[in-house]
């Protein structure tokens, strides 16, 4: 009976997640769907409690108290802009405890099925490459670490550390399916360093820019490591939110990847944006600056404008103050939209989770595929913080970023671009953009330079 009704918490916790999941999808429901997946982990740990055989219940209340806190801290202090290093983190924790779970059961002295210690050992090698690749990626991200690591024979070396830990993973599966005899605890710690070790060696040489990429990787390997933990535990919740995070990390990782028209592999062996500061070759022209006032009057003349947002937006905090630049433009009968590229900012979904922040109904907010057709009647596009995602160098045979999709400003009959000052994008390339004949960089904070076109449109 007991454990009847575990299985049946078990199975609703699960529902939920994918519940959650789907909900996550949309902008409207996404709200609700980390509600309700929220609510699933509650009742997937609640009944942990009622495991049988369970104890330390001291140590697991403890665990959870510190655990929650933290979290509870850390997540209501984290700016938007940071939200990739949270993930990271979190993330490698998820990876971290499917190896513990693993660690523990190897460290019992009992055989194990053959399928249980195959699984879990694979599980245990991909669970540690995501936890000390995460704290890699956050270290990066947050300025920890702030050089890429590259050198020749980087590949090689990964590839032989990695040959190691899968050669001892196999001696440990054997050890504990009864096969094998030796000291089995030196074996497993090898195995845990050399895994630990491949994930830091590979993570070292990838650039900054490809980060967000990277994490959504170790996200989906994440989940396949908590789904085989799951397997060899038992437990069906473990293994269908395991299956789930995988699943949904891989296309999300895909997705990227596509939208930067670079393969998995490119990101990750190519060690891309790691040189840092690229020049363009070929750039012709010179950047020409244009006061807020002066903007102020070509937009408040025009008859569609569109906003292109970025990652200096997010930097700024600008949108609010962009949502009442909009609806000023809208006021007088100008028609506006908010045109955002699939990996603008730093995060998937950045851009739009910040302009719904704001309140800009999702009717005005347009993906690249629908509004790049739109550009050549555009009056004025303004570029808000966005520089990488609006580089024509894309289209560029020898650029770096080239193939990149990219949303089509230059097109626009006037751009006017907000930046503080001729620093490069993410991606370190100089953008061609800002050398057009019909472009003019408008220089200055984000939210200072909108908030000076609101007031100058006011005035005209
Ligand atoms: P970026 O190319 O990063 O450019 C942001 C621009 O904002 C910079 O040129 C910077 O210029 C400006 N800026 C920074 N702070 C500002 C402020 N307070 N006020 C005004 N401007 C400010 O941004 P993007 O166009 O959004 O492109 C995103 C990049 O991230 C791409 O390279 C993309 O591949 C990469 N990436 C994104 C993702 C996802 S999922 N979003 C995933 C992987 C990689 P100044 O310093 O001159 O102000």
């Amino acid at each position: 009976m007991r454990e009847n009704l575990i299985q049946i918490a078990y199975i609703a916790a699960a529902v939920l997640f994918i519940l959650g999941l789907k909900s996550m999808s949309s902008p409207r429901t996404a709200r609700r769907g980390i509600i309700w997946a929220g609510v699933g982990m509650l009742v997937a740990t609640a009944i942990t409690f009622a495991t049988p055989e369970m104890g330390n219940f001291v140590w697991m209340t403890l665990a959870l108290i510190i655990g929650g806190a933290v979290a509870y801290v850390a997540a209501r202090r984290v700016a938007m802009t940071d939200m990739p290093q949270m993930v990271a983190i979190y993330n490698g924790m998820g990876g971290g405890a499917a190896a513990l779970i693993a660690a523990v059961e190897f460290m019992r002295p009992e055989t194990m099925p053959t399928s249980f210690a195959v699984l879990g050992i694979i599980g245990a090698l991909i669970g540690s490459v995501s936890f000390s690749g995460s704290m890699i990626a956050f270290a990066k991200l947050q300025g920890i670490i702030k050089k890429s690591f590259l050198f020749p024979g980087q590949n090689a070396l990964n590839l032989l550390v990695l040959a190691g830990a899968v050669a001892l993973a196999v001696v440990v599966a054997l050890q504990h399916t009864g096969n094998m005899g030796g000291n089995e605890s030196l074996t497993l710690i090898a195995f845990f360093v050399l895994s630990l070790l491949y994930g830091v060696l590979m993570t070292l040489p990838i650039g900054g820019a490809d980060m967000p990429v990277v994490i959504s990787l170790y996200n989906a390997l994440t989940g396949l490591a908590v789904g085989l933990e799951g397997y060899v535990l038992g437990n069906g919740a473990l293994i269908i939110a395991g299956i789930v995070v995988g699943a949904a990390g891989t296309l999300l990782t895909q997705m990227m990847a596509k939208a930067m028209n670079r393969s998995i592999g490119n990101v990750l062996f190519a060690g891309f944006g790691a040189k840092g500061g690229e020049e363009l070759a070929g750039i012709e022209g010179t950047m020409k600056e244009s006061s807020p006032d002066d903007a102020a009057v070509t937009l408040a003349f025009a008859q569609k404008v569109i906003i292109v947002p970025g990652y200096g937006m997010a930097v700024a905090q600008a949108q609010h103050k962009v949502w009442e630049l909009a609806k000023l433009l809208g006021d007088r009968g100008i028609q506006v939209k908010f045109a955002i590229h699939p990996v603008a900012g730093r995060m998937p979904g950045h851009m739009n989770v910040l302009l719904a922040e704001a309140g800009v109904p999702y009717d005005m907010i347009y993906d690249l595929d629908e509004i790049n057709g739109e550009f050549p009647t555009a009056d004025a596009a303004i570029v808000i913080g966005a520089n990488d995602v609006v580089n024509p160098a894309a289209r560029e045979k020898g650029s770096p970023i080239y193939g990149m999709p990219i949303l089509d400003v230059d097109k626009a009959r006037q751009a006017f671009v907000i930046k503080r000052g001729r620093g490069a994008g993410f991606a370190g390339i100089e953008n061609a953009l800002f050398y057009e004949d019909n472009t003019r960089m408008v220089y200055g904070d984000a939210q200072d330079v909108a908030g000076k076109l609101i007031a100058g449109v006011k005035k005209v």
